[in-house]
């Protein structure tokens, strides 16, 4: 790398931090171009992706199908408000519904937006039809949740980074243990006042947690027994990401990886966002059947930007690449590959602890203590080895493709990945 490259790279920095709010920390790369599995940095050095933004871009980078339809559709028509109708937006809904298998959806733009419309949908559930008194709903929450940023999801977060010095917080929500089925039906059999119980199918900021086997089903099956609605947060774990089209769908042992859940652990209301986009414009989703989404009527919910004619061009080109090319059956395979080949390299490692995840949603958690910079320093390594992978928590390494990737190039990405660990031996 020569001086005067490294000086671009420096200069994209120092611009973002004289002028940018300081609220990430970035690993020190500097993007300027994205293909398939690949990006580039301004050097013009090539790396893996191995966050895949968060899990948004699991189509991989710049799909040509994606970024057609939506050049396509910016060319005749991008925003109208729902002000008026517009021609994309019932062909995007029905197709979304179709896909997804239910009655409704409800347009937004961010994960945080999504997330925050379940919990309105529920609440007004709760007392329209529920017949909870007004303001006594409770929805019920897990420790270690990362819901997105707003006010009323931090309210309920235990990261007290996220948290400090943003209160007051929202009221109306018990926070139980994770993976934890007889806290759940310790609260459902006392408290009448539950309106939603509200829980990633794998909780992937907290560093990638699967829950035991048949948690979400028995989730499910509680939450239907005391008339409380089950809502899957999947904006990082849907979408093909962990080997299936939704991450709730990993308790159910039907061998359909494209099917939106069987009634025993299909989510009531369903939550979505990044992939719907493949990555290409902020497009996120929550979906219900009537019984539950007819409480919403004009003026209580919206969004200028949600449901516009772009991102219901682009959400349904990324929708149709994610059943066209398989990504699910792809996802699926490439993980347990993955898991195999570092379960047998961790069996002799000093430095990884263990991996775990389903499909292409995985994390390595390295032998250190939870504050210590080595899992930080190893994502510089894979960096300068060519791979581009983030901490989630502290000792905790998240490693998510896009799901576009080839056998051929896992197998690389293994290698770069074991040859990295050993050097911190
Ligand atoms: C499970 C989950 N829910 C919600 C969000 C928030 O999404 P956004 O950042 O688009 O607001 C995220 C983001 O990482 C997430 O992982």
């Amino acid at each position: 790398m020569s001086v005067l490259e490294q000086t671009a790279s420096q200069k994209a920095i120092d611009l973002e931090n004289k002028y940018g709010a300081h609220n990430y920390h970035p690993l020190p790369v500097v993007l300027n171009r994205g293909e398939g599995v690949y990006v580039w940095d301004v050097d013009g050095k090539k790396y893996y992706d191995f966050l895949s933004a968060y899990s948004a871009v699991n189509q991989g980078h710049c799909h040509p199908k994606i970024v057609e339809a939506m050049n396509e559709q910016a060319k005749t028509l991008t925003l109208t408000s729902r002000a008026f109708y517009n021609d994309m937006l019932g062909k995007y809904e029905k197709f979304a519904c179709e896909f997804f298998n239910y009655d409704k959806m409800l347009p937004m733009n961010t994960g945080a937006e999504a997330v925050e419309t379940a919990l309105k949908i529920c609440r007004k559930w709760a007392y329209e039809k529920k017949g909870i008194d007004e303001n006594e709903a409770e929805i019920v929450v897990c420790e270690n949740n990362f819901h997105g940023r707003t006010t009323t999801i931090i309210s309920f977060s235990n990261d007290t980074v996220a948290r400090k010095n943003f209160g007051p917080y929202t009221k109306g929500f018990i926070k139980i243990e994770y993976d934890n089925i007889e806290a759940l039906e310790k609260h459902l059999e006392s408290n009448k006042n539950i309106a939603g119980f509200l829980v990633e199918p794998i909780q992937g900021e907290a560093g990638v947690y699967v829950p035991s086997e048949g948690y979400l089903k028995k989730a499910k099956a509680l939450c239907k027994k005391h008339n409380v609605l089950f809502m899957a947060d999947e904006v990082q774990t849907g979408i093909a990401r962990t080997g299936r089209l939704l991450a709730t769908c990993g308790d159910c042992s039907c061998p359909e990886k494209n099917c939106s859940g069987t009634p025993d652990v299909k989510a009531d209301i369903l939550i979505l966002g990044k992939a719907l986009s493949g990555g290409a414009y902020p497009v996120s989703a929550v979906l219900a059947n009537d019984a539950i989404m007819s409480v919403i009527q004009p003026g209580n919910h919206g969004s200028t930007f949600g449901g516009n004619p772009v991102a219901a061009a682009v959400a349904i080109a990324a929708l149709t690449v994610v059943r066209d090319e398989k990504l699910a059956e792809n996802a699926d395979r490439l993980g347990e590959i993955f898991r195999s080949e570092l379960n047998t390299y961790i069996k002799t490692s000093s430095i990884a602890k263990l991996v775990r995840g389903r499909g292409l949603l995985n994390a390595v958690v390295i032998n250190d203590s939870e504050d210590s910079d080595t899992a930080w320093n190893i994502c510089l390594k894979l960096r300068d080895n060519g791979l581009l992978a983030k901490p989630t928590h502290g000792n905790i390494i998240r490693f998510a493709p896009p799901l576009v990737m080839t056998e051929e190039q896992l197998m690389e990405c293994v290698s770069i990945i074991i040859e990295t660990l050993k050097t911190f031996e």
